[in-house]
């Protein structure tokens, strides 16, 4: 059944409340956490990281709610290595961008001040421009392809440590699902897309890949989307599925177009100094933990995705479009090609990831 405008409204109005109370909480946590660092600088205590109860206070950062898959593994991931370093290390998860949002919080990770956060590989595009493969679209031709490559901990170990040198690094990574448009209004094929404002991820490959489709690129960091699209300031965006429900977008954008342009996955990112001070026992406790809470999120997203369509569809209105994907394709046919040319690194990957792509395809499961 759907909800009737009044309840849209009322759903609407509460979210700018939820939002005005989220700002609130994040200048009161962000001034919060520097004042705690602060006094723990000031008392000699550790560090960036603070003690309590002489317990290693270590912090993770995260864009999602509390009842994403991401926050669930999140969880896992606290409670195996409670479990068994409870006496030295108290793991504090921080959702919702409440010490910032996605590029804030990796610029925290990445001075100490905090030790680990989740963001998508986009964001870690100008740390390692390796990552910038992922934002190709039409990458992965099956979901089988990508989470093989994914899974694949000792291939990805050397793309995780690209980002050594920038002070962090990738301990695992997170399901987001497939990409897809959303927007005020419906998205049948690439024409509908001309000029309309969608908004981005903060990296160029991203504004490459939205305005090689015909639209006008709005990048803008992920806590902003609701609010702009509400307002008019973008005509949509493209994510996944949650963002609709998780994220609320499903009130203010009301067509959902199945074009599947990327999968891009999230990483669990850690501050590199923070992990080689750990034991080689407690580095691989975090480590077991870390492959731990993908499993656990691997299991929620599926589940998740399958009720977010519902709850879109039934109690937010949303329409689902299901489009000539190829007409897509065709349009940024030329953009995998363009990026190859001009940025070597990504081509080892990229070709790793053909191999992939081509055995999934042969054994018919694209
Ligand atoms: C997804 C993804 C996030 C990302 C967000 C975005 O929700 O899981 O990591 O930040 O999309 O589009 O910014």
């Amino acid at each position: 059944m759907f909800h009737a405008k009044a309840d849209t409204d009322r759903d609407a109005g509460n979210h700018r409340k939820e939002l005005v109370f989220m700002k609130n909480m994040k200048k009161m946590c962000a001034a919060l956490l520097s004042a705690g660092l602060a006094f723990a600088a000031a008392s000699g205590l550790t560090g960036c990281g603070s003690l309590n109860d002489g317990k290693r206070i270590v912090r993770i950062s995260h864009a999602q709610s509390e009842t994403h898959p991401e926050h669930l593994g999140l969880l896992k991931f606290k409670e195996y290595i409670e479990e068994r370093l409870g006496d030295k290390y108290e793991i504090q998860i921080y959702p919702n961008e409440l010490l910032g949002g996605a590029q804030k919080a990796i610029e925290l990770t990445q001075t100490g001040a905090i030790d680990f956060v989740v963001a998508g590989t986009a964001n870690l595009e100008n740390f390692a421009d390796v990552y910038e493969v992922f934002s190709m679209p039409y990458l992965f031709t099956s979901e089988g392809a990508y989470h093989e490559v994914m899974n694949d901990t000792d291939y990805m170990e050397a793309v995780y440590e690209s980002t050594n040198e920038a002070g962090f690094r990738v301990l695992t990574w997170y399901n987001a699902g497939t990409r897809s448009f959303y927007a005020k209004k419906a998205i049948h094929t690439p024409d509908d897309l001309k000029g309309l404002k969608m908004r981005v991820q903060q990296s160029p490959a991203s504004v490459n890949m939205a305005n090689a489709f015909g639209a006008a690129a709005s990048p803008m960091s992920f806590g902003e989307v609701y609010t702009a699209i509400q307002q008019g300031v973008i005509d949509g965006a493209e994510n996944n599925e949650l963002a609709l429900t998780n994220n609320k977008h499903g009130e203010v954008a009301k067509y959902y177009s199945y074009n599947m342009h990327q999968m891009v996955p999230d990483m669990l990112i850690g501050n590199l100094k923070f992990l080689e001070g750990l034991s080689e026992e407690e580095y691989g406790i975090f480590r077991d933990a870390a492959l731990l809470s993908t499993e656990e999120e691997m299991v929620y997203w599926d589940e998740q995705v399958e009720e977010a369509k519902a709850i879109a569809k039934d109690q937010m209105g949303v329409e689902f479009i299901d489009v000539d994907v190829q007409a897509f394709k065709d349009k940024v046919s030329t953009v995998q090609q363009d990026m190859l040319d001009e940025n070597e690194s990504i081509r080892d990957l990229y070709d790793h990831i053909q191999q992939v792509n081509e055995k999934y395809a042969t054994e018919g499961e694209s």
